[in-house]
């Protein structure tokens, strides 16, 4: 469990199945991704989630207001898919991400939750480095990108090898930093 000032993150559990298809079947969430998930697809992410961070011992973890317990999205850290990697120049290892229900949305809540997941992948996992990756049209998770402090990285800017060519969602950009504890 990490903390922030008003988030507690967790790992998931079972009984997170409703909120997160709810989270992930809903078009305005998933407007920068090819489609929203189906209830099965969701029930299938949410099952890798739990098997990645079994295996790792980190993982993308389920987000929550502290004040209410409402269900926020999902924040956290995870390994670089293979398939993405394989089309990144620097082969990353370590990718931060966030998906925040839109009902929550400009409350910096992605910011302060991501911020919690860096540090602990540089001072507790003592990485030496982490990644963030979306559609190059999807300015606001680049902002969060920004906000916690990563740079953009044009030199791995790639192309989404799942995504068909022509379409708008393509074109990837990639935001890297460095641990600062690092040489
Ligand atoms: C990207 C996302 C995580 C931002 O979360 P958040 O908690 O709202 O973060 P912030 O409050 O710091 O806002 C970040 C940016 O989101 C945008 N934003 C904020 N509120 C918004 C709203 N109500 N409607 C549209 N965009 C909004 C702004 O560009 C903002 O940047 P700014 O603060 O410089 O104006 C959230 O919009 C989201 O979950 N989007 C859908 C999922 C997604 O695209 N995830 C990333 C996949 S790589």
């Amino acid at each position: 469990m990490l903390q922030t000032t008003r988030l507690n993150l967790r790992p998931w559990r079972t009984s997170d199945a409703d909120a997160y298809a709810a989270l992930q079947g809903d078009p305005i969430v998933r407007r920068f991704f090819p489609a929203p998930l189906r209830r099965e697809q969701a029930e299938a992410d949410l099952a890798a989630h739990m098997d990645k961070f079994a295996t790792n011992g980190f993982g993308m973890l389920a987000a929550e207001l502290k004040s209410t317990g409402d269900f926020v999205g999902l924040i956290g850290i995870g390994r670089v898919p293979d398939i993405i990697k394989s089309v990144i120049p620097s082969q990353p290892e370590i990718e931060i991400g966030w998906v925040i229900n839109h009902s929550f949305w400009g409350q910096g809540l992605a910011p302060e939750g991501a911020t919690a997941c860096r540090d602990y992948a540089f001072q507790t996992l003592e990485c030496p480095e982490i990644v963030a990756f979306t559609a190059a049209i999807n300015t606001p998770s680049q902002r969060v990108m920004e906000k916690i402090g990563l740079t953009r990285a044009p030199e791995d800017d790639y192309l989404h090898p799942r995504i068909p060519e022509g379409h708008p969602l393509r074109p990837h950009v990639l935001y890297r930093m460095k641990n600062p504890a690092g040489s």
